[in-house]
């Protein structure tokens, strides 16, 4: 992921405070982070909590002498890749609609050369009020980018649209506008986290897979543009913003999730951590000690990857695999076993739970090693190389919806 300058532009609505949680997640992702406030919003969350979280100084005025020249109105979001407003007033849209330049936030809205986004908060009548909602087509009409507001209970007490997103999905949402949209019109269908293969009625065989990888996966393919199906084992992760999600628990309903829905698919990645086995002789209910131990008796799942492989109409296949040594070889004679023409080859007990993995990519041309990086960065760099992969191939990655 490239460390992006990011302009933030807090106005005076509750959910200010919930603006230094944004900027403590864009900082944890490495991003650089310029705070401008509206003398309203420092009556909610003070300069000093933003200027902390940021490491930078926070603007406040039109008059701040700090930048070198003067010009605070022009160079602050001269010198930034985009400008978010979060949270965004009705009177902020409304006075941005109109182009007017009466305090910093707006002139630097209106001297910039980058996008804008603004992420509005309000009342949800203030919200269905005619002329906001004439303002926020305005803007959007103007070029703006708008996130959200999401819907549910309000500071005041009501229910209904106004919220401002939750600073997780605004954090999301910006990794997406910035992604190149090079899946854009591909469907793909992704399986992710471990399957839970039934002993009684409480315990089974399962793995250390955590799903971070596939949901990682999962996010990348829609920030480039593509329209995501997850097919998740349990995993307690929440589903990505805009990613349809079917739960399942063993490989069986994994199998059977993956076949109802892979006609739609002109992409599929196989992440999840499968259960080779399930219990046959497995026991409606939680099993009692008898002083003997229990026999279990183990059947071969089937295999996804390979099924969807050999399809007549298969889409494009991405593997994993996961090995405990001899890595490569293993790998690649997985994925001539398979018939895939991408494989993802890393080490299981580096790369299960963990929030960082090495992987190594294989296909025809050969052996691509990508450094040690988070799961997010793994799975965009995933991404890059599938889509040129994509561009390139003969392979028809388009199929149409029966
Ligand atoms: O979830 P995390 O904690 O983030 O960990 C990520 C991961 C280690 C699970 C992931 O990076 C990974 O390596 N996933 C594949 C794990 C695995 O089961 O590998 P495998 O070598 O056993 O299987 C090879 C491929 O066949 C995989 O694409 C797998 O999804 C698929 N498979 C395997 C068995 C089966 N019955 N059906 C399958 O589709």
């Amino acid at each position: 992921m490239s460390v992006r300058r990011i302009l933030l532009g807090v106005t005076g609505g509750v959910a200010a405070y919930k603006s230094a949680e944004l900027v403590r997640l864009w900082i944890k992702a490495g991003h650089e982070v310029t705070v401008v406030m509206s003398e309203a919003a420092c009556r909610f969350v003070t300069p000093l909590t933003f200027q902390a979280l940021s490491g930078r100084p926070v603007y406040t005025t039109l008059w701040d002498d700090r930048p070198q020249n003067g010009m605070a109105h022009i160079d602050l979001s001269r010198a930034a890749d985009v400008f978010v407003i979060a949270p965004a007033t009705a009177d902020c849209l409304a006075r941005l609609a109109q182009g007017r330049c009466d305090d910093l936030i707006t002139t630097l809205a209106a001297a910039r050369t980058c996008p804008l986004v603004v992420a509005p908060a309000m009342n949800r009548q203030m919200w269905e009020n005619p002329p906001n909602l004439r303002n926020v087509r305005q803007l959007i009409e103007d070029g703006v980018t708008v996130f959200g507001p999401g819907t549910g209970s309000q500071a005041c007490g009501e229910t209904g649209p106004g919220r401002m997103l939750e600073p997780e999905e605004i954090a999301e949402r910006l990794e997406g506008f910035f992604t190149p949209k090079r899946l854009a019109g591909k469907r793909v269908l992704l399986t992710a986290g471990p399957t839970f293969e039934p002993i009684d009625a409480v315990r089974g065989i399962t793995n250390t897979s955590s799903g971070k990888m596939g949901y990682a996966l999962a996010r990348a393919c829609r920030d480039a543009g593509a329209q995501v199906t997850l097919v998740s084992g349990p995993t307690g992760m929440p589903a990505p913003v805009e990613v349809s999600r079917i739960d399942v628990q063993t490989a069986q309903d994994m199998h059977h999730a993956v076949l109802s829905q892979v006609v739609n698919a002109d992409i599929f990645i196989g992440v999840a951590a499968v259960a080779d086995y399930h219990v046959v002789n497995k026991s409606e209910q939680k099993l009692k000690k008898t002083g003997k131990a229990p026999v279990i008796e183990l059947a071969e799942n089937p295999d996804i990857l390979a099924t969807v492989a050999s399809l007549p109409a298969a889409p494009f296949c991405v593997g994993f695999a996961a090995e405990s040594h001899n890595l490569l070889d293993f790998a690649e004679a997985k994925r001539r076993r398979k018939n895939v023409p991408l494989l993802v080859a890393n080490l299981a007990q580096q790369a299960m739970g963990a929030d960082a993995n090495e992987v190594t990519l294989l296909d025809d041309a050969g052996i691509h090693p990508l450094p040690v990086m988070g799961k997010d960065a793994v799975a965009h760099a995933i991404v890059r190389h599938l889509a040129s992969l994509i561009e390139t191939s003969t392979i028809p990655s388009e199929r149409t919806t029966e």
